[in-house]
Order: C-alpha cells, then structure tokens, then sequence
C-alpha cells in the first residue's frame, strides 16, 4: 500500500530530528542491535498508531529492524509531524498521517493500517482496538496480539476484556514500572511546561496553577509548576491521591473553588469535561486552560463555546474565546494534549525507557500470544527488570546486588 503524507520534500528536515532522539536512547539502540540479530518479526506485519513525531519514528525503524513491515498512522491530528513522516517513507517505512487531517481523513488512516491485515499491532488510546470491535471486526483474523500505550487505553482494552469483547492479547505498556514511573510523571512534568512555556510565552513564577488529576501524570506535572515558582492547587476525585497532594505541599480544593483562583489550569484525568460551565463561568480573565489527557474531552468545549461571543486564534495553538461578560480565556491546542499538540512531545532519554518497553513487549506478546489468550496482561516484570539494568548501564550507575545470605533472609520467616 501506498504512504499517505503531506510533503515528500520536507524529509531532509524530518531526517535530521529521527537522528537526533536516536543519539540519546541509548536503550532502544541497544534493542535495535539485538533484534538485528535475533530477527523476531520476521515477515510480520506491524501496526502502529502513536502520536507520529520523532521518537515515535525511531520506535517504528526498531520494530522494522526486528524484520516487520511497518505501517503507521498518528494518534492524534495534532502531533503528526510531517517533516518525521516523510522521512519515514524514505526509509521504508509505510505511513498514512498529516499534521492537522480533518476528522474523516483521521479516521481513514487508522483505517488504511489496519487494512494491512497486521499480524501485530501497537495502540495508542485504544484507537485502534476499539475501531476494530465496533467498525471493522473483519480486519481482526491476522492479529496475533499488541500492546498498549497510555493510560485511557488501558482503561478501554479492560473494558473490552470485562465484557468478553478484547479480540486478541493485549500488553498494558503503561502500567509497567519503566513506563509510567518516568514517561508519565517526569515526561509530562516536564513536555506540558515547555509546552506551555513555548506556546505562551509567559511567566509562571508567583502565578497560580490548577492541576486537575494527581495520578501519575498530575504529580509531575503539579511537581514541576512548583518548581517554575507557582503556587499550585491540585483537584481531585479520590480520598487517598487527595492527602498525597496536601502531604507533598500542595493546596487541595474543589475545582469550583480553585477555579475563582487560577491563571493556568491543567486537566489530566483521563475523564471528560473535568472543567466545564460551572468552572468556567467564575474564572478570571486571562485564565489558560490547557488538556494533557489523552483525549480532547477534559475541557468542555461545547460549554466554551455556548458562554463566549467570538473565538479567534491570537497566537499559534492558542484560541482566546471572549465570554458574554467580556472575560477572555485561552484554550492552548484546541484543547487537545498540549504537550504534543503544541509541543515535541517527552524529552527523548524518557521516551527511550517507554519505547525500549514496547519493543520488548512486542517481541513478548508475538512469542506468548497463544498462551496469554484474549487477556490484557501487565509487563512481565523481568522485561521492566532488563529495560532498567539496560539504562542504567547506559548511565553508568551501578547498583549493589543481593548477598546469598541476604537473599535467604528475604525469603524466611525465621529471626536468628
Ligand atoms: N500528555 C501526555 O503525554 C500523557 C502521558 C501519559 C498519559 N497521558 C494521559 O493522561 C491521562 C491521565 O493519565 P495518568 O497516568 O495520570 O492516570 P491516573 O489514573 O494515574 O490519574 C488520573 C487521576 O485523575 C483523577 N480524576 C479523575 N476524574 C477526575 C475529576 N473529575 N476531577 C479531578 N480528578 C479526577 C483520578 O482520581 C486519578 O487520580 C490519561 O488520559 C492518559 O492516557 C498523557
């Protein structure tokens, strides 16, 4: 099948990018070696759907180094890159994404993927395997297995399991140690301010933020706003990640209350419309509101939209919406995952812990899939064990190791 991008003639630049993140993963060159070798998806088709920028690219060169025929689609209309796209086309690598689709054509590429007929796939937000439940049963027959990305998608194949509908095994990347430790705590923490920063151009310190969500991604980012010298307010839903946010310095509040007070606000709960009328109509004027979930559900943009009179782009990704009582607000990537909409995305050493974990997961899932059955399993704990030994190694951070004795204590009821 034929690539779909925007320009060919952008490659050199898309290029200069995919070298670049491979210069710092370290891990996943590792990975590429040993899979030049092993050849573990030889004469597999794979299927990728994650947000098409430059770690993603190199991701998808691994896994064609492993001896798969690669197609990819982007999981978000915003994060494609095209420069990345087309210089994976130069490199054999058959894509089906631009930066900006409208949402027919978004949907066609995840299609036109999925067309292939994969023998395996990897998912992001469980686009594709809810795609394949609901439209196109038909394309499920080849797939062996896959493995999913983040959080909401995770959320989604356990959804599909429970109600006996998950057609093949699934790897719930996200909820191995290497993956949501570091991609969602200190990736997002630190992509959703340069995010923030670079698309705004404004000062933090002495402002006031609003994290709404203190799960993995919440606390690096309420953790990282700290730092910039805000004051920070975190709201949340459940009893127990509310204290961990009080006992690690942060004001805790209802959203309604914390809305009167903050200058940015941040949702990153996996849920929908999280901020909506009620938040909206008593925040001040100038308030940024910004979405680092996965999908473009937190902030309500239908409420947004009923309770101003204008909306205008006033600056690249943000959309300043003027409310019946003449406050502005700003909406910072249409309210889509600011971190990737208006950003690059993880800084590439955290990408390269994630990405090393799907690449061995994958290999993982392609080996077991008869014997996981129709299940969505955590990582083995060996694969997050070797990720880790491979990056510290590449850190060169040694670590001390067990005594026999030691190892006898650890396992024993007994006191000597
Ligand atoms: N931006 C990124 O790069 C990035 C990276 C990883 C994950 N994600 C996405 O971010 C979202 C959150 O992921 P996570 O790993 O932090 O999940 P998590 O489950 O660890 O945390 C979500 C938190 O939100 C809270 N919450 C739910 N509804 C709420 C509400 N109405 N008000 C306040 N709090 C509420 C939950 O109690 C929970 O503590 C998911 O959609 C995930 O897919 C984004």
């Amino acid at each position: 099948m034929k690539s779909i991008v925007r320009d060919m003639s952008l490659a050199p630049e898309g290029h200069l990018k995919i070298d670049w993140v491979k210069e710092h993963m370290p891990v996943l060159n590792r990975i590429r070696e040993e899979f030049e070798r092993t050849q573990p998806f030889k004469g597999l088709k794979v299927a990728i759907c994650l947000h098409l920028e430059a770690k993603t690219a190199y991701l998808a060169k691994v896994v064609k180094a492993g001896g798969a025929d690669v197609y990819i689609a982007g999981s978000n209309p915003l994060s494609t890159q095209d420069d990345v796209c087309a210089a994976l086309v130069e490199d054999g690598i058959t894509v089906f994404a631009k930066h900006k689709p409208d949402p027919e054509e978004f949907k066609q590429h995840l299609i036109m993927a999925l067309e292939v007929e994969p023998d395996l796939i990897i998912d992001d937000g469980g686009d594709f395997t809810t795609l394949l439940h609901s439209e196109r049963p038909d394309l499920i027959k080849n797939i062996r297995g896959g493995c999913e990305e983040t959080t909401t998608g995770v959320i989604r194949d356990k959804a599909l399991e429970k109600s006996g509908d998950l057609p093949f095994p699934m790897i719930a990347v996200n909820d191995g140690y290497c993956k949501h430790l570091f991609d969602n705590r200190y990736g997002t923490g630190q992509s959703v301010w340069d995010s923030i920063n670079r698309t705004t151009n404004l000062v933090v310190a002495g402002k006031t933020v609003v994290v709404v969500g203190y799960g993995w991604c919440g606390r690096g980012v309420a953790m990282r706003a700290k730092g910039l010298g805000a004051k920070v307010i975190v709201t949340e839903v459940d009893s127990i990640k509310a204290i961990e946010a009080y006992m690690d310095g942060f004001e805790v509040m209802p959203l309604v209350e914390a809305a009167k007070m903050g200058d940015y606000f941040i949702a990153v709960t996996g849920n929908q419309y999280v901020i909506r009328q009620e938040h909206l109509e008593v925040m001040k004027d100038g308030a940024i509101l910004a979405n680092a979930g996965h999908f473009d559900v937190e902030v309500n943009k239908h409420d947004l939209a009923a309770l101003s009179t204008s909306k205008r782009e006033v600056r690249k990704n943000i959309e300043e919406y003027v409310m019946k009582d003449g406050r502005k607000l700003y909406l910072l990537a249409e309210g889509r995952l600011v971190n990737l909409g208006a950003g690059d995305g993880h800084p590439a050493e955290i990408m390269d812990m994630t990405f090393a974990l799907q690449a061995v997961s994958l290999a993982y899932v392609n080996e077991k899939y008869k014997e996981i059955g129709n299940r969505i399993i955590t990582v083995p704990y060996e694969l997050d064990k070797q990720v880790a030994q491979l990056k510290l190694e590449a850190l060169g951070i040694g670590i001390d190791s067990l005594t026999d004795e030691q190892k006898v204590y650890l396992e024993s009821w007994k006191i000597d």
